[in-house]
């Protein structure tokens, strides 16, 4: 989303509050509805008021009553309402990435409502690879959301989650994201849409909020050399789109039952995504049956005209977009466009009210037409149900479940509070507020900086910021040396913030920024006790000077915490919690960035251009932490229990495989359903503390159609005492989980010894017929 826009326009709008007005400027207290059956009886004549009826025949009802422009009026983001049916105006654009934003006009804090909940960072949230936990955050969040739509100041409709695939370790959006993981992804999104859409009564038909997943597909490069998302052409092979891009977003419509996708600003193999009939009619709509709405970016219809030049004039674009299979706009493209593109005859009004009923549908889905929400499930919500105590505890929970643990030096952390006199603090994240909470922020409840929560833990904290600023220019080494050398142990608390990674800014380099490797090698030179390195960012830095260096302790990445991110790194720096966090993406070296360009799509290698290759499924050279990586303070082993030594794929009779040699088996072949098996392992917590442990299993198919040379099929998690033992089972289908996707995007079973992997266990399954 373009987003500097409108986060100017609201900087100036809080100078209004500021400089010219005492009071704050808040009058609305009622939310936006339709159906108003109690004010106005007149309306109680029409079907779609009528609650009793079917979703399809109100939607059918309205829409055959409206004019051309009053559908028109429903096709882009500030929809204009229609008074003469009791309609009012309503935004569609609000966020809620990991809490309610301000970014999207729709949502507002003022009155009643000063701040909301800010969890952590996707990146963060997706490390503690708990996918109850990722439900459970959708179900916090959309609490706040609708109350904060009782009181007129937020929509229902949200843009979030963000499921692109993190590719490359530069892109300044990777932060929003799960990681680079498929499967991840795509466990994360279904679970935060189920989390954020399912009503508490089970009512499935209806819907809590309405989420969306985004930006469909093959997004992930912002600004990097020149080239920028307005105009990026990604070219994409079949395989890579159906194994690697596109899987969150089936997940997210299949498993997570999303009410609306919404299309990139990129073009895919030269077509643009919100333009493409094969994309979102094909595949979006016809094989995932998205029950829902189809947004563009905002506005991509205008950037496929504006930076691209797909379409001579805007007319013809708009009407591209809408015969591909697009409901709604956000932006003007489509207010500006549409009536001009139908007297072309470019577009027909069928198709216009097919996008005008999706959007209605997802409305009605939302209790929009069903009158006054006071009367309806989640009508008591309001300014009380926001930032409660529990939710803002939880918010502190789930930053401590996802920080990893990357080095510890035996004896170092966690640190103990009451042995520690003096504690030296430095860093130019130590005092961090804002930047805790990464991109697609709101106004939190209240922050918890770092070195608050320290200052309340220990007898006497010495601080120094030691930079100006995370750029860290000019670093006041000296002073930095000082606290450090008078202390017992030293929390350097370093990283990146948003003016380094973001939305339209990706990174150039993967190292630390300025002179910060500086500082913290020389601090590290003079310190006394343990030296503990803080890193918060979103995306992964070459560290490997830290990692290197027998001066520094520990290692602790914290991601973007979140409003209580600080009072989450104090529980973990002296022992009241154990991290148990893992890195959802691969930690490259400086030298990757500098080989790669962030332009090429592929995951593959190729060894003929030199290309390494991308991720832990395909690359294959130096890591400075692969995917997957994290420590705790406690240790834990594995044993198999129980996994079988080989499956056998049963074939008809007249299988061509019977009589000539095949490499695999097509993985849709009715043959193929329910084939399935457990595996069964045993985890033991081996150490003193008690902690959380993730079991992964990854295979590593036979060397077929360019496979993955690993990859995860499943994870659990599970909570151990010292010394306790657990079971974790999983149940695999063979054609789900040990499948791959062959050149042309065909889903296979390949035939042979695939590896399966749980830490350093390898265990071998012959896959026969
Ligand atoms: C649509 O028209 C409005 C009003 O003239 C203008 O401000 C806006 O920029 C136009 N939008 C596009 C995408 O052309
Ligand atoms: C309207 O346009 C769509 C898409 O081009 C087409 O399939 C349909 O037949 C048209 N309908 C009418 C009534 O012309
Ligand atoms: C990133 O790398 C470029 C090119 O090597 C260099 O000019 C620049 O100073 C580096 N930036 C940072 C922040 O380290
Ligand atoms: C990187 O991209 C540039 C510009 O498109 C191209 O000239 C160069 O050959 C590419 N390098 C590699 C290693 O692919
Ligand atoms: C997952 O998160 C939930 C909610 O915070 C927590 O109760 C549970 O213990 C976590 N699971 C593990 C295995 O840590």
């Amino acid at each position: 989303m373009a987003t500097a826009k409108h986060a100017a326009f609201l900087c100036f709008s809080i100078l209004c509050v500021v400089l010219w007005s005492s009071r704050p400027i808040y009058a609305q207290t009622k939310p936006a509805f339709a159906c108003d059956i109690a004010a106005n009886p007149g309306l109680k004549k029409f079907r779609f008021c009528d609650t009793s009826l079917d979703v399809k025949s109100r939607v059918d009802d309205l829409v055959k009553r409206l004019t051309l422009q009053e559908k028109i009026g429903w096709i882009v983001n500030t929809a204009k309402g229609v008074s003469r049916l009791g309609i009012p105006n309503y935004e569609w654009w609000s966020e809620i990435l990991h809490g309610i934003s301000f970014i999207g006009p729709g949502s507002k804090f003022m009155g009643p409502v000063p701040g909301a909940t800010s969890f952590p960072q996707v990146i963060l949230t997706a490390a503690t690879f708990n996918v109850s936990l990722f439900e459970a955050i959708g179900r916090a969040v959309s609490t706040e959301a609708r109350a904060m739509y009782n009181e007129g100041l937020a929509g229902l409709t949200f843009w979030s989650p963000n499921i692109n695939i993190y590719r490359d370790p530069r892109w300044g959006r990777g932060q929003e994201t799960p990681g680079e993981d498929p499967l991840l992804s795509s466990r994360y999104g279904a679970a935060y849409v189920r989390g954020l859409q399912r009503r508490e009564d089970g009512n499935k038909e209806k819907l809590k909020i309405a989420a969306c997943c985004k930006h469909y597909t093959a997004y992930d490069l912002d600004d990097w050399k020149g080239f920028r998302r307005y105009n990026f052409n990604a070219m994409v092979s079949q395989q890579d789109l159906d194994d690697t891009y596109n899987p969150p977003f089936k997940s997210c419509v299949l498993d997570g039952n999303v009410a609306s996708v919404m299309c990139s600003y990129n073009q895919i193999n030269g077509r643009p995504t919100c333009g493409d009939r094969e994309l979102l009619y094909g595949v979006i709509r016809g094989q995932w049956k998205l029950n829902g709405y189809i947004v563009t970016d905002c506005d991509s219809i205008h950037e496929m005209f504006n930076a691209q030049r797909f379409r001579a004039t805007p007319e013809e674009t708009a009407a591209l977009a809408l015969n591909a299979g697009l409901d709604l706009n956000c932006g003007s493209s489509l207010t500006n466009f549409t009536q001009g593109a139908v007297d072309r005859g470019l577009v027909n009004e069928t198709v216009i009210s097919r996008a005008v009923s999706n959007n209605f549908a997802t409305m009605m889905r939302l209790g929009f037409f069903d009158g006054n929400p006071k009367n309806h499930l989640y009508g008591n919500l309001g300014a009380k149900d926001i930032c409660t105590p529990a939710t803002r505890e939880f918010a502190r929970e789930v930053a401590r479940q996802g920080f990893v643990l990357l080095k510890n030096t035996k004896g170092s952390l966690p640190l103990s509070s009451t042995a520690i006199k003096n504690l030296a603090v430095i860093g130019p994240n130590a005092a961090a507020t804002e930047a805790m909470l990464g991109s697609y922020f709101g106004v939190p409840c209240k922050y918890t900086s770092p070195l608050e929560a320290i200052k309340a833990s220990v007898f006497n904290v010495l601080y120094q910021p030691g930079c100006a600023d995370v750029w860290c220019a000019a670093p006041q080494v000296e002073d930095a040396k000082k606290i450090a050398s008078e202390a017992n142990a030293v929390v350097l608390i370093m990283g990146l913030d948003q003016n380094i990674e973001r939305e339209a800014l990706d990174r150039m380099n993967v190292t630390l920024p300025g002179q910060q490797e500086l500082l913290i090698t020389e601090v590290a030179k003079v310190s006394k006790g343990p030296v503990i390195l803080v890193i918060m960012s979103g995306g992964s830095l070459d560290i490997q000077f830290a990692k290197d260096n027998p001066k520094i302790a520990s290692i602790l990445w914290v991601g973007y915490p979140g409003e209580a991110g600080g009072a989450a790194i104090a529980d973990v720096i002296f022992g009241l919690c154990n991290p148990g966090g893992r890195l959802p993406m691969t930690w490259y070296p400086q030298s990757y960035v500098e080989k790669v360009n962030m332009t090429n799509m592929n995951f593959r290698p190729n060894p003929a251009t030199g290309f390494p290759g991308r991720t832990y499924r395909f690359y294959k050279g130096k890591t400075v932490y692969p995917f997957g990586y994290g420590l705790s303070y406690s240790t834990f082993n594995h044993h198999l229990v129980e996994a079988p030594e080989f499956v056998t794929m049963p074939l008809e009779e007249a299988h061509i495989c019977r009589t000539s040699i095949c490499k695999s088996i097509d993985a849709l072949d009715r043959n193929c359903n329910n084939l399935a098996f457990n595996i069964r392992l045993g985890v033991k917590n081996t150490g003193k503390f008690s902690g959380s442990h993730t079991v992964f299993l990854f295979s590593s198919p036979p060397e077929v159609h360019n496979a993955p040379q690993k990859q995860l099929i499943e994870f659990d998690k599970l909570h151990l005492m010292p010394q306790e033992e657990g079971v974790v089972q999983f149940k695999i289908d063979v054609c789900k989980h040990l499948s791959v996707v062959d050149e042309t995007g065909k889903w296979k079973v390949a035939l042979g010894q695939h590896i399966l992997h749980v830490g350093s266990l390898e265990h071998t399954l012959n896959v026969r017929i």
